[in-house]
């Protein structure tokens, strides 16, 4: 072995709980002569992707912990990502951890860079060091205001995320205050509907009212361009869908329970892309599901044509092979990097590199059971990520949001993220055309109001001028049908 930069001394470990009561395990790891330590806990998904990291073995943390040779890493070198998950794929050779939990290989990762960065007092952001074109850069912070799915109990919207981000802040302060401002926003507006509302919260700390998705993107629609007003930000709107969790294999349908939709594929695709247009989306994450990569491909020539960003999740789970097989048919232009999906942070740092050479956005994502660890923060500035997804509020997502404040303080030079504003038609375009929401076509009025007029005509990486919304009549014909099944 070659001789390393900072030699691991020792690993524990030790069960853990994510701020939701997940168990999960939590590393120390101790280098360097001087015994520099570093700490991290892995957060836990809800509506995690069939093809991502087992999170821990069956026994739970107990049996991850007792399975887990230690030994293996003492002599590796903490500051090669690599070094260390090939230290624990010696652990455990199964493609999804299912020996010793995903969670025990981010906690050994994670824990084992920040130790190294302690010992070579850097921050962890420059171990990473893939950065994007021109060098570090501050994500956009996109985080959820309202939700449902799985996040959330039986009267909220079927559709899990509503997301808003600052699309253009001067700074990272001012970008956190753009989403606290819809944030606060939403809870008025869902008070003026619903009075009795008692101001429930999802896991992510966004609200949970009892209504549909439709009225929901109304209210957040309506928040976004209040705070845009008032802040002088651009806000962007965003959802995800988290589809594999609405589709019915057996029945080859996406089922919204609560809102008595039944959608085929297109119809799905259809309904999504029409609630981008109508609302000026500018942020689509799994709008079907995590086996679709043809119809993802096809979602993708639609939004590369409009400036969204069109973001797989479950589809590519973290995984550089995954990715390659959506790059090979266009699946996608932006994709979520979550640690824990791939185990390892190497493994994660050889998925953003896929992403750069084949021109997807990253968006480093906290997951809905997190912990009180800032180590995102460092992943996200670390790979160049164009955002970072870790909702609003809530001390978990807090913790990152502060760990972004401090990386720019002590370099403050690092520019800010941005997205473009070529591309998305926005409202506007749609003036005076029907559109069809729930099985009733609605015609676009020339008083309807959104931040989608502001946010008309924009871009990202990977995001480009493409071909119309052929098929899409196709698409309309079959919701129809499938509406008027549900509605007559
Ligand atoms: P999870 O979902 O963390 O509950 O799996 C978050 C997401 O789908 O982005
Ligand atoms: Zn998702």
């Amino acid at each position: 072995m070659p001789k390393s930069a900072v030699p691991i001394r020792e690993v524990r470990l030790r069960p853990a709980f994510t701020g939701r009561g997940d168990e999960t395990v939590e590393a120390e790891v101790l280098v360097g002569a001087s015994g520099s330590r570093g700490r991290a806990a892995a957060p836990a998904g809800a509506s995690a992707g069939k093809h991502e990291a087992v999170h821990l073995p069956p026994g739970g943390s107990a049996a991850a912990i007792a399975k887990f040779d230690a030994s293996r890493l003492v002599g590796v070198d903490a500051s090669d990502p690599r070094a260390v998950t090939e230290a624990l794929r010696s652990i455990d050779p199964t493609p999804n951890y299912s020996l010793v939990g995903g969670a025990t290989a981010y906690a050994v990762s994670v824990a084992a860079l920040e130790a190294a960065a302690a010992e070579l007092g850097r921050p962890m952001h420059e171990l990473i060091g893939l950065y994007g074109e021109g060098g570090p850069a501050i994500p956009l912070p996109l985080g959820n205001v309202l939700g449902g799915g799985r996040h959330a109990g039986g009267g909220a919207p079927d559709l899990q995320e509503f997301l808003v981000f600052p699309e253009n802040p001067r700074t990272p302060i001012d970008a956190i205050r753009a989403n606290l401002r819809v944030h606060a926003l939403v809870r008025r507006g869902i008070e003026k509907r619903d009075p009795t509302f008692p101001a429930g919260r999802g896991d992510e700390g966004a609200w949970a009212p009892r209504m549909g998705s439709l009225e929901a993107l109304e209210l957040v629609s309506e928040a976004a361009a209040a705070a845009s007003d008032e802040l002088g930000v651009r806000i962007g709107l965003g959802i995800d869908a988290a589809a594999s969790a609405l589709w019915s294999p057996s029945e080859g349908v996406y089922v919204y329970r609560r809102e008595g939709r039944r959608l085929d594929p297109q119809a799905q695709a259809s309904f999504l892309e029409e609630l981008a247009d109508r609302y000026g989306l500018r942020y689509l994450e799994d709008p079907l599901h995590e086996d679709d990569f043809d119809g993802f491909a096809e979602m993708t020539r639609w939004a590369r044509a409009r400036g969204v960003l069109l973001v797989a999740d479950d589809l590519v789970v973290t995984n550089a092979s995954r990715l390659e097989r959506a790059a090979a048919v266009g699946a996608a232009n932006g994709a979520i990097l979550k640690v824990n999906q791939a185990g390892s942070l190497g493994e994660a740092l050889s998925f953003a590199a896929a992403c750069r050479a084949r021109g997807y956005a990253i968006v480093a994502s906290h997951r809905s059971g997190d912990t009180w660890d800032p180590h995102l923060a460092h992943v996200a500035v670390g790979t160049g990520a164009l955002m970072m997804k870790s909702g609003v509020v809530g001390g978990e997502r807090i913790a990152k949001l502060m760990e972004l404040l401090r990386i720019h303080e002590s370099n403050p030079g690092i520019r800010m993220s941005a997205l473009g504003r070529r591309g998305a038609p926005g409202r506007h375009a749609l003036l005076g055309r029907k559109i069809i929401l729930e099985g009733r076509p609605r015609e676009v009025r020339r008083d309807d109001r959104g931040i989608g007029g502001q946010a008309a005509a924009a871009g990202g990486p990977g995001v480009d001028q493409g071909a119309g919304r052929h098929r899409h009549k196709d698409r309309h014909d079959r919701e129809n049908q499938v509406h008027g099944a549900v509605h007559s």
